[in-house]
């Protein structure tokens, strides 16, 4: 969470910092600020709330300059306040720096500079580094992030400003990203490509304890022994128009928008009728297939949620045991993982602390991990054995939507590559599911046509406190995702149930006028669902179904039918959950909700 940005060049650095930090806000957006160094001082402009408000102060209040550091701040350790705002200097006010991550020995790092004589402004851990910084300064500025990094333990990408060397900037991370932009006589770090986009395409993608040192002479990376790094430069091939709004009156609804194209592209070259499945970063081969046991799919949020679906693909069409777990419980349960095992981890940012955890607990263990990422040169992508990219572009909005569907498409995508070597899949199956496949693209567009319906749904029911979600199977599945979109959209609360546990206690929440939303995509259960949509309708419950073109026959049971294209029940997912997005999205601006920065969220968790 938090994102960071450096600068050092000829140009004015406010302005760089403040559009980078704008391209940064969806990480965090509790408060901003900058430090730039002019005339051998360090000025710093910070305050609470959005990025705007640091906009504001600094037309009131310029700092001129070309060299300095931003951030826009995810709390963690400290309320939102100008006092607990990033960035953070030592006493002396020599050396300032802001900070992505959690220091997790901060309390004994910042009792001990007290004892030497140190003092503290804010409630944050990150007021530990300038002051270790300060402490280790011995007349060389990157010795001293070196020796201070050195006591450090937890996450962080961190950028670092000082008076006594006010011709560089240093940075390093450590489980928290951090990239390198290389300009024409100028020199950027941020915690993700969009911030230096619109200056440099040439960008060095980092590893852990990478130390950058930047002159006006140019960058250098540096070991923690400080030799060279020698690193070739990635160049960035996607538009930054992918990162600008194009339009549209926020990103949430640009992205759903987009998800046709998020669907090709995920799928060209891949998915072509008559031919072998393509997937040119996965080595694994018929022979290791064989020798896995289990696999398991691990990650947070939406990304989870796709897993669930991954599970009950892949054990249908490559008749593998699946387990779908949470990344940060999954990490400290103990699981059976072994040389037998392959990990997924599903991230759309590929940096989330926890799934990264996993990644590399799984890896100790003699596992193959398999990272299903949007993000090319992320951690996950570089740490796992085999990447599978989903092609959504980059998605800026805290509610994921096209990296969901995306991540539903690799997950097709794999179970056809495995059950094709596992011969579990005959011929004429998988070109059928292929065929349907690229139909997706199509029939989204259509439900993306027909809003209205949704709208009118929207407008009657966003004061409502409560929403239900049922499904059965993928239905189910789908159910979860479309609950967290409506909670982290609008703040209705909301729970997904399977419609078989009903009777085992959730019935007991439905009373006269209670909402409950379902789909019918699952051939096989759809009567099993109707009767328990039944059952709450019998107790008062109003009901908004999901059901293919041509079900007619539901609007019998329910208040309101949403229809869909019909497709194979196994890629319902894909097109089922576009309407619960476009209705998470109209309630959430009927409401007048920040749908793009919905609040206490940040899009990256990058700490625990
Ligand atoms: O970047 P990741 O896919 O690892 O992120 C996982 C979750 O944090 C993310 O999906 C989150 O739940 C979204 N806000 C959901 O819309």
């Amino acid at each position: 969470m938090c994102g960071i940005v450096g600068f050092l060049g000829k140009k004015e650095a406010a302005p760089i910092l403040v559009e980078g930090l704008s391209k940064l806000e969806y990480r965090g957006y509790d408060s901003a600020g900058v430090a730039i160094i002019n005339n051998n001082e360090i000025e710093i402009k910070k305050c609470k709330g959005r990025l705007k408000n640091l906009e504001n102060k600094l037309e009131k209040e310029p700092v001129k300059g070309s060299i300095g550091i931003g951030h826009t701040r995810w709390a963690t350790h400290g309320e939102p306040s100008d006092v607990n705002s990033h960035p953070h200097s030592n006493g002396k006010g020599t050396i300032s720096v802001v900070h992505n991550g959690i220091i997790e020995n901060y309390l004994k790092l910042r009792e001990w500079l007290i004892s030497k004589g140190y003092e503290f402004l804010s409630e944050t851990d990150t007021e530990v580094i300038p002051n270790l910084v300060d402490y280790y300064y011995k007349g060389d500025l990157v010795d001293a992030v070196i020796k201070a990094t050195g006591k450090m333990e937890g996450s962080y990408a961190i950028g670092v400003i000082s008076t006594n060397e006010p011709d560089k900037l240093v940075a390093v991370r450590k489980d928290s990203p951090l990239i390198v932009g290389v300009g024409e006589g100028e020199y950027f770090i941020a915690s993700d490509i969009p911030a230096v986009l619109n200056h440099t395409r040439n960008i060095y993608l980092l590893e852990d304890k990478e130390f950058v040192v930047m002159t006006k002479d140019g960058v250098e990376l540096l070991t923690e022994d400080k030799e060279v790094v020698k690193k070739e430069i990635y160049h960035v091939t996607w538009n930054a128009d992918a990162a600008e709004k194009g339009g549209c009156e926020d990103f949430t609804i640009k992205e759903i928008h987009e998800q046709p194209k998020a669907l090709k592209d995920t799928m060209t070259s891949r998915i072509v009728l008559g031919e072998e499945i393509k997937l040119d970063k996965i080595t694994l081969t018929k022979e290791q297939l064989e020798e896995v046991d289990r696999v398991y799919i691990v990650a947070c949020g939406t990304a989870y949620h796709a897993g669930v679906v991954g599970k009950y693909v892949i054990e249908k069409l490559a008749k593998i045991p699946v387990e779908v777990d949470i990344a940060s419980e999954f990490r400290y349960r103990d699981p059976l993982i072994n040389e037998k095992s392959l990990l997924i981890v599903v991230s759309q940012s590929g940096e989330t602390a926890d799934t990264l955890a996993v990644l590399r607990d799984s890896k100790k263990k003699g596992a193959r991990v398999l990272a299903m990422t949007n993000v090319v040169g992320s951690s996950v992508s570089r740490e796992a054995d085999d990447v599978l990219y989903t092609w959504a572009g980059p998605e800026i909005a805290v509610a994921s939507t096209k990296a969901y569907i995306t991540q539903l498409v690799a997950m097709y995508t794999f179970a056809l590559h495995i059950a094709t070597l596992k011969n579990t899949l005959k011929k004429e199956e998988l070109e059928a599911i292929k065929a349907e496949m690229i139909e997706l693209p199509g029939k989204v567009e259509r439900i993306l046509e027909n809003k209205e319906e949704i709208q009118k749904f929207a407008s009657k029911h966003y004061m409502e406190k409560d929403m239900f979600f049922l499904g059965r199977g993928l239905d189910y599945a789908v159910a979860m995702e479309a609950s967290l979109k409506l909670k982290e959209l609008t703040y209705i609360h909301s729970d997904a149930y399977a419609g078989g546990e009903l009777k085992h206690g959730p019935i007991a929440l439905i009373e006269k006028g209670t909402v409950v939303i379902t789909s019918l995509t699952q051939r096989k259960l759809r009567d099993k669902m109707i009767s328990n949509v039944k059952e709450v309708v019998t107790r008062g419950a109003k009901v908004m179904a999901i059901a293919y073109e041509g079900d007619t026959e539901v609007e019998k049971t329910m208040d309101s039918v949403i229809y869909i294209p019909e497709t194979l029940d196994i890629l319902a997912p894909v097109l089922a959950i576009i309407p619960l997005q476009l209705l998470a999205y109209y309630t959430a601006v009927q409401k007048g909700c920040d749908v793009d920065k919905p609040r206490n969220l940040a899009k990256s968790v990058t700490v625990e």
